[in-house]
């Protein structure tokens, strides 16, 4: 193989091979959760309340010392795999949370409230943000998105 085609399968790779991590604007990510996610209307302004304190809209944010990854900071100890198998409930990589496809985040996350819901018949307390700050009145979160 000559070195123009090392070289340019070398820059493919590293094109799809890097994490690409995006800080969604509020509304942004309140019109793609409830156009391309389909999340419920009626949880909307809950889930972008939890996605606010949790990572500020970052999908790059972690947290090192309990281990929890991206927009909802999803933890590592049950439901995703932090090694370079997918793995834990969710079935996936913990470093596929932190890149800019939010679709397996909202599907985990959904998953997360179902098993949360069963549990203690509130599916949104899985979230320590939410336990601290998105019980009360949280229509500030999608105001003026839709
Ligand atoms: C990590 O999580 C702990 C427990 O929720 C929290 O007290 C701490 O501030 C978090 N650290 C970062 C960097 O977000
Ligand atoms: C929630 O707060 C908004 C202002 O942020 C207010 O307009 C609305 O009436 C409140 N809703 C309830 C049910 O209190």
């Amino acid at each position: 193989m000559n070195s123009i085609k090392k070289l340019i399968i070398f820059f493919l790779v590293l094109f799809y091979c890097r994490i690409e991590a995006k800080v969604f604007k509020r509304c942004e990510l309140a019109r793609a959760l409830k156009n391309v996610y389909h999340v419920p209307s009626n949880q909307l302004a809950t889930w972008m309340c939890i996605a606010n304190f949790e990572s500020h809209y970052d999908t790059s944010a972690i947290n090192t010392s309990t281990g929890d990854h991206g927009l909802f900071q999803i933890s590592q100890i049950y439901w995703c795999s932090n090694s370079r198998n997918p793995g834990k409930s969710c079935n996936t990589q913990c470093s596929k949370f932190r890149d800019n496809n939010i679709r397996d985040d909202v599907a985990c996350a959904k998953k997360i409230y179902q098993e949360h819901q069963r549990i203690s018949g509130n599916g949104f307390t899985a979230w320590v943000a939410y336990n601290r700050y998105c019980r009360g009145n949280v229509s500030q979160y999608v105001k003026g998105c839709f």
